[in-house]
């Protein structure tokens, strides 16, 4: 069976040449005669991986040396409830972005932190659909951190400009992560749940100011502590051993086959640009969430259709003619097209004609 285009959220596609060395390495993972799965993590193998991941994580964003890379279990929700518990001790203010469903949790766990959680902006009002121009906004230079969330994989906006501030930044990267250059340097923490650009679901991927974690009270469990994970090279316990080796080879894809970050964003760009031309190109039948074009992500393109009775019909007939997972969030209807950084170009070019041909049928 020929493999369909995928456009979920989030488990979502991934690198056909990594699937492909996957499946061989899980039967024997380089001469070891056991499965990549089956290794223990102690085991050389296994650390060689660790490091590699690492080390093209630092050369892809080039990440200063004084940050850490740390892989942490329960995906960017449990980065959300460390980050509180960490962070923001009693008395201590975070200040937050809430530009969508991803920030409102990263809130919540902020406000069940002994400090108190101060929302900068909210765009609830607006059922998500706009961004703030953040250089308007203000921000307390003695907060425990700033919180923006990226990329609002539901809405389908995206920050294209960071905030400067004085206090720690820290960015939920999940659906965006390693699909631009960045300047690590400006950020206190860039984290995210792997499962978008990255590897399979599980885990997430931590990028810290070192100097930060010294910020952080004693008295916590071991596995809510950043700088167990940060001293124990991720290995205070089993880490995701399976998620890792994807990240790796995902990486790998990005770097070889791609060619890096500056490149991969030139593609993310076009890829987003077929499917905005087509929303121009006829306004009258697609409509995109997300109005003003400068706030639209180049990774989750949320839209509707003008007669909202043929939503059903198109997603239906999308997924018979191999589109899959293009079913809007429950609290947003519609439709989204997640085109991460493993979509290939193709499968975007065949969804612009798919959509086209069925504006000329209906
Ligand atoms: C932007 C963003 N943040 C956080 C999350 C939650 O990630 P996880 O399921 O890894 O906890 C998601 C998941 O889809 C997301 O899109």
């Amino acid at each position: 069976m020929a493999r369909k285009h995928n456009f979920f959220a989030g488990p979502a596609v991934m690198p056909v040449p990594a699937i492909k060395q996957a499946q061989k390495d899980l039967y024997e993972f380089k001469e070891t005669g056991i499965g990549l799965a089956e290794i223990s993590h102690r085991s050389k193998a296994f650390d060689d991986v660790l490091i590699e991941t690492i080390a093209r994580a630092k050369r892809l964003y080039k990440i200063p040396e004084d940050y850490s890379i740390l892989f942490v279990q329960g995906g960017a929700s449990m980065m959300m409830a460390i980050n509180a518990l960490d962070f923001v001790p009693e008395g201590a203010v975070a200040q937050l972005i809430d530009s969508g469903r991803w920030s409102e949790r990263a809130i919540k766990e902020v406000n069940r932190s002994k400090g108190t959680a101060d929302v900068v902006w909210s765009g609830k009002e607006y059922n998500y659909s706009k961004l703030p121009n953040v250089d308007e906004l203000e921000f307390n230079d003695n907060a425990a951190f700033v919180h923006i969330t990226s990329n609002n994989t539901v809405a389908g906006s995206q920050f294209h400009k960071f905030p400067q501030t004085k206090a720690p930044l820290f960015v939920d990267a999940s659906s965006d992560f390693f699909s631009r250059p960045l300047d690590i340097s400006k950020f206190g923490m860039l984290y995210g749940g792997v499962q978008k650009n990255l590897g399979p679901s599980g885990s997430a991927m931590v990028i810290v100011k070192k100097e930060l974690l010294e910020r952080i009270p004693d008295g916590l469990s071991e596995m809510l502590d950043l700088r167990i994970y940060d001293k124990k090279n991720s290995m205070y316990n089993t880490p995701s051993t399976f998620v890792i080796y994807m990240v790796n080879l995902t990486l790998k894809w990005l770097e070889e086959e791609i060619g890096g970050l500056d490149k991969m964003y030139a593609l993310n760009l076009k890829k987003q640009a077929l499917l905005n031309d087509l929303f121009d190109k006829y306004s009258d039948f697609y409509k995109p969430v997300i109005s003003k074009k400068e706030d639209r992500s180049y990774m989750n393109m949320t839209f509707r259709l003008h007669n909202q009775e043929l939503e059903s019909v198109i997603i239906k007939k999308a997924t018979d003619a191999g589109f899959i997972g293009l079913k809007g969030h429950r609290s947003v209807g519609g439709l989204r097209a997640s085109i991460y950084n493993s979509c290939p170009l193709e499968s975007v070019q065949k969804l612009t004609a798919f959509l086209e041909n069925f504006v000329h049928n209906h």
